[in-house]
């Protein structure tokens, strides 16, 4: 496994990589590995002839500049834990080989059709257009044929798919679900930083979208909403800062159950003051 943190060298070893006919898998992550992103990259080892994993903490995807600050960084730790996944290739660039100065100061604009302004888009504003901003520019760096993102963040890889189609990207974007811990608690780095008794009532959030399996088509779409709602805000210590019902495309919120043939619903939990995203399948 090699670690690179030049664009010269990636760029010219992807090159040698294409110029031989190897098939690239790509992993973009932030860092702070565990179980969830250990499952994108043995996936595109078991698919690809060469598994690239990107390490990189995107400043101009953070609202908060505290947040950004705070993020866990711990590379060593990362790469032992990719190296025993039989990654080839982390690319872990700093901030100024990825940016110029303006790039960072700018906003960076797309065009969403709409799916920005919805669910994690209304909350924090601009999020996905840094998302947008680094993941393009990480396609054009590592040229991969095949892309891995989890759906445990379900809005990135909608918007992810838009870009690509937009862009006209050769690259197609493999959707992997969302790994759990046994208690049903989607794991997440945020789940580290809930004191074991927030941790318990985390749990609660999977619980009650399971549970909600039951009642699709017994109630309708805004009754079973309204219950998932109920039942979390009824919890001491659980606040939702959103739940909608969507199309799983467009991301727009439905009506009926036959609205669409892809309805999934998305959840944002605030359990304390950490904020906890998850999501279900109904169709
Ligand atoms: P990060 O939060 O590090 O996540 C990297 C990838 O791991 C994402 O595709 C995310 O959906 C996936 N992932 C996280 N937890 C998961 C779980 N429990 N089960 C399955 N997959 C999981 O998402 C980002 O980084 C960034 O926005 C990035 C795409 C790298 C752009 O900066």
């Amino acid at each position: 496994m090699t670690i690179i943190t030049s664009l010269k060298e990636i760029t010219e070893l992807i090159s040698g990589l294409k110029s031989s006919g190897k098939s690239i898998g790509f992993v973009p992550t932030m860092g702070a590995l565990h179980n969830g992103h250990l499952s994108l990259v043995k996936r595109c080892k078991l698919e690809n002839d060469i598994c690239v994993v990107s390490i990189f903490v995107n400043p101009t995807q953070f609202n908060d500049k505290n947040d950004l600050a705070k993020y866990p960084r711990n590379l060593e730790h990362d790469a032992q834990l990719l190296k025993s996944e039989t990654c080839d290739i982390i690319f872990a660039p700093s901030a100024e080989e990825m940016y110029a100065k303006e790039e960072i100061e700018v906003p960076f604009s797309f065009d969403f059709n709409g799916l920005d302004k919805v669910m994690e888009g209304k909350f924090r504003p601009n999020h996905f257009n840094g998302v947008v901003q680094i993941v393009s520019k990480l396609f054009d760096i590592v040229k991969p044929d095949k892309a891995y993102f989890g759906e445990k963040d379900f809005q990135q890889v909608a918007i992810i798919k838009h870009m690509t189609n937009v862009m006209k990207l050769p690259v197609t974007i493999i959707a992997c679900p969302i790994v759990r811990e046994e208690s049903g608690l989607a794991l997440s780095s945020r789940n580290e930083l809930l004191t074991p008794d927030e941790r318990k009532k985390a749990r609660n959030i999977s619980k009650v979208l399971i549970e909600s399996l039951n009642f699709v088509g017994q109630k309708s779409v805004i009754e079973l909403q309204q219950w998932v709602v109920e039942q979390l805000n009824a919890m001491d210590g659980l606040m939702v800062e959103y739940f909608d019902i969507v199309d799983g495309d467009s991301l727009q919120t439905i009506e009926k159950w036959s609205d669409s043939a892809f309805i999934v619903g998305c959840i944002t939990v605030f359990c304390g003051k950490i904020r906890l995203i998850d999501n279900i399948h109904y169709k």
